[in-house]
């Protein structure tokens, strides 16, 4: 998907999942909320270790997070599909046959590493079976950001879950 804009690539993905949307049957997979099941990583068992080991190379400082939010909000489209407060509730989430994540839910980030959500950006997510195509979280990282932007937003993304 390189050379095209990442509004271009996100109006493709939902056009290919609202067309598919059904292919995916989601009954007994999902969750009270539509999202899908928090307890399962979204990595591959074969890379989970070392996703678990790699750590911000930044620490989440007032700049930082605004930063990531502004990333969040703007270039990074990510209030498309993750609602403009970050509970998945975004416009785009309609189409969708698996629900984006709700970062406000402060269980979110007790179970996930900002390590594994690195690795989302840099792969996208296959949804927590590890073999449904098309959850519509794209890889972004490499593609339309840098790494150190997908760092900041991911930091601002965990701040939303409260605490420290
Ligand atoms: C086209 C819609 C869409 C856009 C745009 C999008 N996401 Fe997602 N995202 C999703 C969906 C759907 C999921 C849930 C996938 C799953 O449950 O496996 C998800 C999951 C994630 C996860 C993994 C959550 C977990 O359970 O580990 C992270 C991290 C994430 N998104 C970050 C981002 C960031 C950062 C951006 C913007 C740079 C972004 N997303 C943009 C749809 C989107």
């Amino acid at each position: 998907m390189r050379g095209f804009s990442l509004p271009v690539c996100l109006s493709v993905v939902l056009m290919l999942c609202s067309t598919t949307s059904h292919a995916i049957d989601p009954a007994g997979y999902g969750q009270p909320g539509g999202e899908f099941d928090i307890r399962i990583p979204r990595v591959p068992a074969a890379d989970l270790a070392a996703a678990k080991r790699q750590t911000p190379p930044i620490a989440a400082t007032p700049e930082v997070l605004a930063e990531g939010k502004a990333i969040f909000l703007g270039r990074g489209t990510c209030f498309q599909c993750h609602g403009v407060e970050g509970k998945g509730d975004g416009g785009a989430a309609k189409v969708l046959p698996i629900q984006p994540r709700d970062f406000t839910n402060p269980a979110f980030k007790k179970l996930r590493t900002p390590g594994e959500m690195m690795w989302v950006l840099k792969n996208g997510s296959l949804g927590q079976s590890g073999k449904v195509p098309g959850t519509g979280m794209l890889p972004i990282v490499g593609q339309f950001l840098s790494e150190e932007d997908g760092w900041k937003v991911l930091l601002y993304e965990r701040s939303l879950g409260g605490g420290d």
